[in-house]
Order: C-alpha cells, then sequence, then structure tokens
C-alpha cells in the first residue's frame, strides 16, 4: 500500500459517521504511528438528500460500482448492515483481494465462513471485530493473542440491552416490561427489541465467537438460544436470595471434542466474575488449562464505540500483510456440534406446587428415580400454594429434562416449572 490508502465505505449511518469522525480527529496520530494517511474517498448511501451533519457531500455516491469496481480502493469498510446484497458485494471485494473491515453480525453468523474463505482465496483480509461486543478486542485477543492456547470456554453477556434489563429488575425489582420500558426511553433497547430480549443478537454473537474460538464452522443455526422475555421477575429476586445472580449467558465450550454454543438465561454465583458486569456492559470470559481465566469486560454498544473497534481494525489491515496466517483463524477444525441434551449442569428449578403434607418427598422421589439430585431446597407456603425453590446438582441435562416432564405431570405441581441453567459455581460445567 502507498502512503495514501483509499478506503471505500458501504453505508454512512450511526456507525458510518462515527468513522468518519474518528478517522477526522486522529489523522494526525495515525499518519505518525503507521506511515499511511487514510482516506476516505467514496461513501455509498441510498437516500444522496438524508441529512448526515459534518460529511462531506461530495463523498456520496448511490451506486456501489463507484466502490466495488474501482480499483484504486486499498480497504472497504462496511457499515450498511443486511444480508443482501452486502454478501454478495463482500464475496466480490474479497475475492478480488480488497481487504474489508465489517460490523455485520448477522451477516458473518450466517455467511462468516465463504467470507473468509474468499478472503483467502483474494489474499484478502477479512476483519470484524466491531461484530461482537463492539470495542471490546476480544475477536482481536482469540485471534492472535490466544491462537495457541487451546480455549476451552467461552461465556459471555454480550448483549447490553438484556443485561441492563435484568441488572435494574434486581437493583430495584422492577417487573421485566417496566425495565425494558425503561431501556427504550434511555436509547439501550431499539424501537422493536425481539431480537435483543429473544437472544437472536447474542445467539450471532456467540456463533462467531465460537468460531474463532474453536477454529471450527460456528453458524447461528447451530446456536439453540432461549431469551429473557419469559423471564419473571420473582426468579431474579429469588435467585439473589440464594446468592445467584441472573444473567443472559452465551456459553460455547468443548464437551468430548465436539462444540457446544447457547443462549439462555443462567444464574451464576454472586463472587462470580460475570456477575459483577452490570447496566448495558458487555463482557467475555475465556478459559483455558494453558491461560486459566481471562475477562474483557466494557461497552458492548454505541455507535462512536463501534465505529472505534471499526478503525482499529482498518489499522490492523495497515499492520498486517494480507494472506497471513490470521485469515485463516476460522479455518474448519472439522469438529462436530455435541448433541442437544449431551451436557451437563447444575440447575435451579422452580415449583408452584399445593401445599400439601408429602409434597416435597413425591417431588424428591421423581428427581431420585431420574437421578437427579438436590442441593438446596427454599419452601415457601403462600396460601394453599407453596413455593419450592431447588438447586439442583449437576446432571446431565437430558436426565433433568426426563425429570421435569415426570414433574409436569404431577398433580401437586400446578404451574409450569421454572429450569435455569446455574453456570460457574463448583456444581456447574466449566
Ligand atoms: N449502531 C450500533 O450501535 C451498532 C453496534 C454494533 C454493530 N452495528 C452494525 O453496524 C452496521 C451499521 O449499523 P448502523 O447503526 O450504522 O446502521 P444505519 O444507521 O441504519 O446505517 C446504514 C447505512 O447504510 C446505508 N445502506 C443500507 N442499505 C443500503 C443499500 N442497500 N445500498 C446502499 N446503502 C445502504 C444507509 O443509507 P441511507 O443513509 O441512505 O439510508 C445508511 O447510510 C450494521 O451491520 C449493524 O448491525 C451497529
Amino acid at each position: 500500500m502507498s502512503d495514501t490508502v483509499r478506503i471505500g465505505m458501504l453505508g454512512c449511518g450511526t456507525v458510518g459517521q462515527g468513522v468518519l469522525r474518528i478517522l477526522g480527529e486522529t489523522a494526525g496520530t495515525v499518519e505518525r504511528a503507521t506511515g499511511h494517511r487514510l482516506e476516505v474517498v467514496r461513501v455509498l448511501v441510498r437516500d444522496l438528500q438524508a441529512s448526515r451533519p459534518g460529511v462531506d457531500p461530495a463523498l456520496l455516491t448511490a451506486d456501489p460500482e463507484d466502490i466495488l469496481g474501482d480499483d484504486t480502493i486499498d480497504i472497504i469498510i462496511e457499515v450498511m448492515g443486511g444480508l443482501d446484497p452486502t454478501h454478495e458485494w463482500l464475496l466480490r471485494a474479497l475475492g478480488h483481494g480488497t481487504p474489508v473491515v465489517t460490523a455485520n453480525k448477522q451477516l458473518l453468523a450466517r455467511h462468516g465462513p465463504d467470507l473468509l474463505a474468499a478472503a483467502e482465496e483474494g489474499g484478502s483480509d477479512l476483519r470484524f471485530e466491531a461484530s461482537v461486543c463492539a470495542v471490546i478486542p476480544v475477536i482481536k485477543v482469540l485471534r492472535e493473542s490466544l491462537l495457541a492456547a487451546e480455549i476451552d470456554s467461552v461465556t459471555g453477556i454480550v448483549n447490553g440491552t438484556t443485561n441492563y434489563i435484568l441488572s435494574e429488575m434486581r437493583r430495584s425489582g422492577m417487573s421485566y416490561d417496566d425495565a425494558l420500558a425503561q431501556a427504550q426511553d434511555l436509547g439501550y433497547a431499539e424501537a422493536d427489541p425481539a431480537d435483543d430480549v429473544g437472544g437472536a443478537d447474542a445467539a450471532a454473537k456467540m456463533a462467531i465467537l465460537a468460531s474463532i474460538a474453536f477454529h471450527t464452522r460456528v453458524l447461528i443455526d447451530d446456536v439453540p438460544y432461549v431469551g429473557i422475555d419469559e423471564l419473571q421477575s420473582d426468579d431474579v429476586d429469588i435467585a439473589g436470595e440464594l446468592g445467584f445472580v441472573m444473567k443472559l449467558l452465551g456459553v460455547a465450550r468443548l464437551v468430548d471434542g465436539a462444540v457446544s454454543v447457547r443462549v439462555h438465561p443462567a444464574l451464576v454465583p454472586g463472587d462470580h466474575p460475570l456477575a459483577s458486569v452490570s447496566g448495558a456492559d458487555n463482557a467475555v470470559l475465556l478459559e483455558s488449562t494453558m491461560v486459566r481465566q481471562i475477562m474483557l469486560v466494557g461497552p458492548g454498544a454505541g455507535g462512536t464505540e463501534t465505529a472505534s473497534a471499526v478503525v482499529s481494525d482498518v489499522l490492523s489491515i495497515l499492520g498486517s500483510r494480507p494472506g497471513s496466517f490470521l485469515a485463516g483463524a476460522l479455518a474448519d477444525a472439522g469438529l462436530p456440534m455435541a448433541a442437544e441434551g449431551s451436557l451437563e449442569s447444575a440447575f435451579y428449578l422452580r415449583l408452584d406446587v399445593a401445599d400439601q403434607p408429602g409434597v416435597l418427598a413425591r417431588i424428591s422421589a421423581v428427581l431420585g428415580e431420574s437421578g437427579v439430585s438436590i442441593l438446596t431446597v427454599l419452601q415457601r407456603g403462600e396460601g394453599e400454594s407453596a413455593r419450592l425453590v431447588m438447586i439442583l446438582h449437576r446432571s446431565p441435562e437430558a436426565r433433568v429434562q426426563e425429570a421435569l416432564g415426570r414433574l409436569r405431570d404431577m398433580r401437586d405441581v400446578r404451574a409450569e416449572p421454572v429450569l435455569i441453567a446455574v453456570v460457574g459455581s463448583g456444581e456447574a460445567p466449566r
């Protein structure tokens, strides 16, 4: 690359405008440090007339050929989002040898492997730090610092909206609906928060993290997810009384040589490193026998933070040769995905039951027959009903599900049982 690096940018919304601002503000520092002057020469948008304060209108184009067909462009930044036509455009750029930086988690969680293959074939580079946890450099740490660390598990709070909602439910005892409304008022949650609260956003991010951590192809369809939209504040409160904190966790780990990745509400012990990550922050805990535990924490969203991660990826491209080993970090190591139900975990189980003599004994017997044992029981009478909350010892999930099926059929059990995994205690899988 020559002293001037010519950049084409696809999209100029929240993140794109942040990128232009940061590149302008840091131009001197970047040139001194890298010897390169970064110049955004073309910016693709749909609506040329829309208001974009501080953006030079002369840079704008509505014709993608002005960027994709321009051989003088050294790096493409993709901050337009979506799957189509973005996927096809990035394949073309990468295959043509142009390095690409993207913030598009949905695209990567569906098409990451073929985009990386195109980058390898084209001798280019694909960088996507901004797609997961914004400014927290987790991809870089996994791809570079921990490439040979044999990661065993990646446990993350990777969605700021849900972490904010759960933190508020715990802090002030407010309901899920009130906490969501507050998150929307403060701009943490989108007008349509379905992907965040339903777990799909976290699943996309975990697919990307697991792919990099385990050098294996993991797509969003490989990641079962459950969100927090069905959670009741009672369970958040009771968990607190028992010394746990409720989180929406992404859990990726190796189980007997297979890869398991999931997103679900989980309880973590109060002294667990992830328990203190509150508000809209994100955190990722990386575990490996070689390096033990590394936790990365910080703001996981926001236009400026995401733009900062994009700029940082551009600088990484300048600092590494295209086609280097890093481009192959998602190479298919051929690990299979773990079978559903093959995992072990400790669990929180809440049962609303008839307040009659012998109920606890009958329920314990059903659990015992399925080979599930109880660590702790909390019992509360509420009129004719009683609430039983149990922490179950670590056991194979298939056994717990079998017991749950039988508990549902018991006349003593008056409402749908609530089962939540406990992660990160001595009782839970590492
Ligand atoms: N915002 C965040 O905090 C955040 C955080 C993490 C990751 N991301 C990711 O960053 C990416 C960009 O997000 P954003 O919030 O900046 O989006 P945004 O504000 O909606 O901006 C999208 C930009 O792309 C342009 N665009 C979209 N489709 C296009 C098409 N088919 N042809 C030409 N231009 C097109 C739009 O043009 P017009 O201006 O003409 O409409 C707009 O300038 C997404 O992948 C998102 O998931 C965002």
